[in-house]
């Protein structure tokens, strides 16, 4: 069920479409595969919440210290003791919602002890990530204020694990009281008279392990615990989030849920799901990149059937359903974290496809989220900022980065499905279909636009691709990608804009698209519709 569409019928397509930027020799050379895929804009998957979009930052390596807060006497410019190149690259990027202080680390954290003067600020030990030492000069009103400076939602991680329930109630009464309580006024004299008015609030991380090695009934014990308290303080309802599974454990959701029948029902319940390597992000073999892609359909399946495991308690599905940590987790290579810090890990050419597929997955399951969180914001694993150490001053944006950039267009739009070869040929319609890892498609739309992201994981692969457009008629568009033909390629200090978003050409009549994939890329085209 392909269309072969030669090379001289693409390029005359191309010329007589609305639009082109010129491109470099070589893009027109004649694909090694085609690909036909039908966008059904016509039909409605759901919103494409802004949150699919949103960040993790934990107390990690050189994510928060030395990455984001370098403090305010620094010789890194600095805002008010943030790093300023990461502000601004994370203004521009628009991070919707930003989790912290962990992961694991959210388990050992006592909200307390960053609070007040930084100089009587008990320093500790972080057990989870090496053991190092923090200052806690960096704390909640730290986190808001860079949630602020930046536009983000602030998403807090409670303490379960080493906490308890009176440190989570205390804690949000802090943030969110008006004033007149005791914890209300000290928030003030430590210089927010404003309520911080946090809405959202995990109950804890990870609490199958580094939250506290709970069993599945044990930790929805905690949860209906800790959330008897975590009250309405002020005009904010605190949004609670349940701590699901890792990857798709049907076993720990319905333990954590049959707990929970007859008391407060979470209104979120996150998963995570990293996917793996035991290669280098340097290192990688179009083999073993292959591989790492072809865990994506599993990561899309257990967002498919985690929802309908919590469809069965919650039929009008009002619990929203979180993947708050996702993302690639390669072999970090021991000099790496030596030089930079614990887990930081370059982004390269193959992140930023794996971060495509990701985001991919997303629109096309729009209608089962709620919230996605990469992991993590800088620094560690696939982040979308990197410097060179804690001391560094030099800050680049990653591939990964330019992957998220792409997918902004979509954004408070409605994701719309698209029939691909695969599913024609499997006969299955179904939007809980998954995809192969092959070519990978998702669009959503407006009254005025239909934006069409198209992925082409295949290392040794150049790809033609058509969309065929029902329900609306294409007037004109642009495309945008991000290439480069060693999937392998990064932006380093010395070259930070190696991989970046080009202009692309494509073919646009009223009924169709058409655009030449290269093998490893992820491009955006938005079409003017009808
Ligand atoms: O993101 C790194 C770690 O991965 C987090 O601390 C934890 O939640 C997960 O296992």
């Amino acid at each position: 069920m392909t269309t072969g569409f030669t090379r001289r019928q693409f390029t005359r397509a191309g010329a007589a479409a609305s639009l082109a930027a010129v491109l470099p020799q070589g893009v027109f050379a004649a694909p090694t595969a085609n690909h036909k895929a039908t966008i059904r804009a016509d039909d409605t998957i759901g919103l494409v919440r802004p949150e699919f979009h949103s960040h993790f930052a934990e107390h990690l390596g050189s994510c928060v210290y030395g990455g984001l807060w370098v403090g305010p006497k620094s010789p890194i410019e600095n805002v008010e003791g943030f790093r300023k190149a990461a502000v601004d690259y994370l203004k521009e990027l628009g991070v919707p919602v930003l989790r912290w202080p962990g992961g694991c680390y959210a388990d050992d954290y006592h909200w307390r002890e960053g609070i007040g003067p930084a100089a009587r600020r008990p320093k500790r030990v972080n057990i989870h990530w090496g053991n190092y030492v923090e200052d806690n000069s960096f704390g909640t009103h730290e986190f808001i204020r860079l949630c602020r400076l930046i536009g983000a939602e602030p998403y807090f991680a409670a303490n379960v694990g080493s906490g308890s329930p009176e440190e989570m109630r205390d804690w949000i009464e802090y943030c969110n009281f008006p004033s007149g309580s005791a914890l209300a006024d000290e928030r003030a004299a430590n210089g927010s008279p404003e309520p911080f008015r946090v809405k959202y609030w995990g109950v804890g991380n990870e609490l199958w392990g580094c939250g506290g090695n709970f069993r599945p009934d044990g930790a929805g014990a905690e949860f209906r615990r800790f959330s008897s308290y975590a009250r309405v303080f002020g005009d904010t309802k605190p949004y609670l989030i349940g701590c699901g599974p890792g990857g798709n454990d049907a076993r720990w959701t319905r333990g954590f849920m049959d707990v929970l029948t007859g008391s407060r029902l979470p209104d979120g319940y996150s998963i995570h799901y990293y996917v793996n390597s035991d290669h280098a992000p340097l290192e990688f073999t179009p083999e073993a990149a292959m591989a790492q892609m072809n865990v994506f359909p599993r990561v899309e399946q257990a967002i498919i059937e985690q929802r309908a495991l919590l469809d069965g308690y919650d039929p009008g599905r009002r619990i929203g359903l979180f993947l708050d940590e996702w993302g690639v987790w390669d072999r970090i290579p021991k000099a790496d974290q030596d030089r930079y810090g614990a887990l930081w890990q370059q982004s390269t050419m193959r992140s930023a496809v794996a971060a495509g597929l990701g985001l991919n997955i997303f629109n096309r399951q729009a209608d089962k989220l709620y919230m996605c969180n990469i992991a993590q914001i800088a620094n560690v694993l696939q982040s979308v900022l990197l410097t060179d150490g804690p001391e560094g001053k030099n800050c680049v944006r990653t591939t990964t980065y330019y992957a998220f950039m792409l997918f902004k267009p979509h954004r408070a739009k409605t994701a719309v499905p698209v029939a691909e070869d695969a599913r024609m040929l499997a006969g299955n319609f179904s939007p809980d279909f998954v995809m192969p890892p092959d070519v990978s498609i998702s669009a959503s739309r407006s009254d005025s636009e239909l934006v069409v992201s198209l992925v082409n994981p295949r290392a040794g692969e150049d790809v033609g691709v058509e969309c065929m457009l029902r329900g609306a008629r294409a007037k004109q568009g642009r495309a945008q990608i991000l290439h480069d033909s060693d999937l392998n390629a990064y932006n380093s200090f010395d070259h930070p804009d190696r991989v970046v978003i080009q202009p692309r050409e494509v073919a646009v009549e009223p009924d169709r698209l058409r655009i030449m994939l290269p093998a490893m890329s992820v491009a955006t085209v938005t079409l003017d519709i009808e």
